[in-house]
């Protein structure tokens, strides 16, 4: 009988006597992938990468274009085959290259929602829902069990009576149902995303992300899910993985990565910086603009960042850690906030200030102020990426 309306709530309820409640949901091990190009140089579409997904858990994957998002969902779903590494999920060896072991992608327990979604346009919605129960390998269930369990599922996502429409008569937002019907009917405990909202318009995609989260929590399914879109990714994830060039760099809860991320690329990835050169000095970096306070010491030389939002913007010069001095080139009113654009000789900073604010003009000389806290040094990188030695 399908367990669709018995649903644990967001994070994990562990049951004494569910003998694999404990396991991870997934567990990715150094796993690697490259790929081969038609010029014979090779990608590192995965690079040494692993993760730790607890049941329940809503983990995105985050990063830009080309980065192997894509590659490490497939090699989950058991639809690309990984070089080395190895994938458990729930508990299960579903790849592991020391042992061999490499189960079919429908032997694996999980479900994916494809970015297009994937509908069958000739197959009503029932259809497309019923299709994985019945191309399941092993035991099938009679048509009557089927077409309940097709009806519990689209009932599930509240489009109970489309049943018998065809994708083309969908809306984006009832077509994405269907794809999570259909993803749930077989009571998959793991269901992959790849960029499932990519195709709908800002505001749609707003409204499906937030139901998507509320049937998410409904139904306990511990969700994977691809995006290169930071705000999306910052909405969503109970912690985000964010990669670069396959690899991960960090894996954290959307606070830990906005407020301590842990490389440069992902402090400008996440969020917006501005930017500055510094070297080392006394209690701090000196940059163009003046010296910047910091307990912080990563070399010699250091990029030295700060957001948008965590700066000050005075007349006068201000009592905080750090002080820079500027002049007010462009002011623009973004609705949530007020951008300053302050100009120091070649350095340009953009300062949000909350709200319409008409305290500051152009032409306007003002200080931004900085607290200690909200400051982020990294190692200055070479073009190589390798930290600058100390010159
Ligand atoms: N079948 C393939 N053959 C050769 N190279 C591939 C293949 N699939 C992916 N790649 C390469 O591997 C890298 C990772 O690709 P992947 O599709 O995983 O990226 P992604 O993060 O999903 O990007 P996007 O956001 O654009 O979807 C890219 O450089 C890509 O060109
Ligand atoms: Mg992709």
């Amino acid at each position: 009988m399908t367990q669709l309306t018995s649903a644990p709530s967001r994070g994990a309820q562990r049951n004494a006597h569910d003998a694999d409640a404990a396991e991870p949901a997934v567990q990715i091990r150094q796993l690697n992938k490259h790929f081969r190009r038609r010029d014979g140089s090779t990608v590192p579409a995965i690079d040494g990468a692993s993760l730790d997904i607890q049941d329940g858990e809503f983990i995105v994957l985050l990063g830009p274009s080309g980065c192997g998002k894509t590659t490490l969902l497939r090699s989950v779903a058991g639809l690309e085959t990984p070089d080395s590494g190895s994938i458990t999920v729930r508990g299960k060896a579903v790849f592991d290259s020391g042992t061999g072991a490499n189960l079919g992608a429908d032997r694996r327990g999980l479900s994916m929602v494809f970015q297009s979604y994937a509908l069958w346009p000739h197959m009503t919605a029932a259809q497309n829902v019923r299709y994985p129960l019945e191309n399941q390998k092993g035991a099938r269930q009679g048509r009557a069990v089927m077409n309940q369990r097709v009806a519990e599922a689209l009932e599930a996502v509240g489009i109970g009576d489309l049943g018998g429409q065809y994708p083309n008569q969908l809306s984006g937002g009832q077509q994405q149902r269907v794809a999570l019907a259909r993803a749930l009917v077989n009571n998959s405990k793991v269901v992959l995303f790849d960029e499932p909202l990519s195709n709908v318009d800002a505001k749609v995609r707003e409204s499906l992300r937030i139901e998507l989260l509320a049937m998410q929590r409904r139904f306990g399914f511990t969700a994977l899910f691809v995006t290169h879109d930071q705000a999306e990714a910052m909405e969503l994830a109970t912690r985000i993985a964010v990669l670069d060039r396959g690899k991960v760099q960090q894996f954290g809860t959307p606070d830990e990565i906005y407020a301590r991320p842990a490389t440069e690329y992902v402090a400008k990835f996440i969020g917006n910086t501005n930017e500055l050169s510094g070297r080392r000095a006394d209690g701090g970096y000196e940059t163009p603009l003046g010296l910047v306070r910091t307990p912080q010491d990563v070399g010699e030389r250091a990029t030295v960042l700060f957001r948008p939002e965590h700066a000050q913007l005075s007349r006068e010069r201000p009592e905080a850690a750090s002080a820079l001095a500027g002049q007010v080139v462009a002011v623009l009113f973004m609705g949530t906030h007020t951008e300053f654009l302050v100009r120091s000789g070649e350095t340009r900073m953009r300062i949000w200030v909350s709200g319409r604010s008409t305290d500051f003009a152009e032409g306007d000389e003002v200080w931004v102020g900085l607290q200690e806290p909200d400051v982020m040094v990294f190692p200055r990188q070479d073009h190589d990426g390798q930290p600058e030695g100390d010159d």
